[in-house]
């Protein structure tokens, strides 16, 4: 997917790496496991819950001392949108509390973070793809906690990087493409929205992207700057659902409805398009179509 760069050379041939893979049970974390085997240098540790709470600050620091940890990729997120609005204490915790203990050890031991955050960081009222500098207004307890996080990542003034990411799926973990693949065998019609537009990314790509990244950010220390990272193309969950149907050859109309007649407890951004002209100039990436990831991921899901 990107090029193999001068600094790709030079970190497989010359760096010894410790990688902490944090919230690692999830979709991203499972992709990264997955393609770890492509940084062959780098000894990575893989933790979720159990191994290492990122809330615990004590525990943080404990694990990245005993293991020598120099890079972080954080992965842990508290991810219900819904459920966020009635659980902001728990939310909070993890999406912002979270993040400012990972980057407040990165900032004491020179370590070096890679911090996921969200398009829903966005109000969708633009009428072109979000870049990074855009300003934000997040709707919802989900996307502000979200915030919170990143503005904690750049206060510590750590070695780190932003990356916000897009309606992620994977064959790891739940979400919409599995979740259109179970209610598509079950019922002859389904409803969804097509008045919210984005772009769905496959978390093979997004793994596939931090670890094109991981050697050049060695190279090049960079603190608190923000990325965008999708996969190319625009559509509404109504198309994504009807694409699914199609490519996976289930039998199952799907009629468009409106968003206000889908109510849900929290509210999402109509437009949440990302422009990731900015990460694609700076490394280098070629970044495929939304349809082609999906056709990936089901063949993977088949497998
Ligand atoms: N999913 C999306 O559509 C989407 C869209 C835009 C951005 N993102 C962002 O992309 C990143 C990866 O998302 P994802 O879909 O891979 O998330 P995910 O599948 O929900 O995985 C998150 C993982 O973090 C774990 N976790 C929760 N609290 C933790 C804590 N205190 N300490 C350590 N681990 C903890 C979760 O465990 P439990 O399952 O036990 O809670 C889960 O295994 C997140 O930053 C997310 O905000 C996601």
């Amino acid at each position: 997917m990107a090029e193999k760069s001068y600094f790709w050379k030079i970190f497989n041939d010359t760096m010894q790496t410790n990688i902490l893979v944090t919230g690692a049970g999830g979709q991203l974390g499972s992709e990264l496991r997955k393609l770890a085997h492509t940084l062959p240098e780098a000894r990575f540790f893989f933790t979720d819950v159990p191994e290492m709470d990122i809330t615990d600050e004590k525990g943080v620091r404990e694990f990245v001392v005993a293991h020598r940890i120099d890079t972080i990729v954080n992965c842990a997120a508290y991810t219900n949108v819904d459920k966020a609005e009635s659980n902001e204490a728990t939310a909070r915790k993890i999406n912002a509390r979270g993040p400012e203990v990972l980057a407040q050890t990165a900032a004491d031991k020179d370590i070096l973070l890679i911090h996921v955050s969200t398009d829903y960081v966005f109000d969708g009222t633009a009428h072109r793809p979000y870049r990074e500098e855009d300003p934000v207004a997040p709707l919802g307890v989900y996307g502000k906690t979200k915030r919170e996080g990143e503005e904690a990542v750049i206060a510590s003034g750590c070695r780190s990087v932003i990356l916000r990411t897009a309606w992620l799926y994977s064959a790891y973990g739940n979400n919409f493409v599995k979740t259109m693949l179970r209610l598509g065998a079950e019922w002859e019609e389904l409803r969804v929205i097509f008045d919210q537009v984005g772009t769905p990314t496959y978390a093979e790509d997004l793994a596939a992207a931090v670890l094109t990244l991981l050697p050049r950010l060695q190279e090049e220390p960079q603190q608190g700057e923000i990325y965008h990272f999708t996969n190319e193309g625009v559509c509404s969950w109504y198309d994504f659902a009807t694409t699914i149907m199609e490519l996976s050859g289930t039998d199952c109309r799907v009629i468009p409805i409106e968003t206000k007649d889908y109510p849900t407890a929290a509210e999402r951004p109509a437009y949440s398009v990302l422009n990731k002209g900015k990460i694609k100039a700076r490394f280098g990436l070629t970044i495929p179509h939304w349809e082609k990831s999906l056709k990936r991921c089901l063949s993977a899901l088949q497998e």
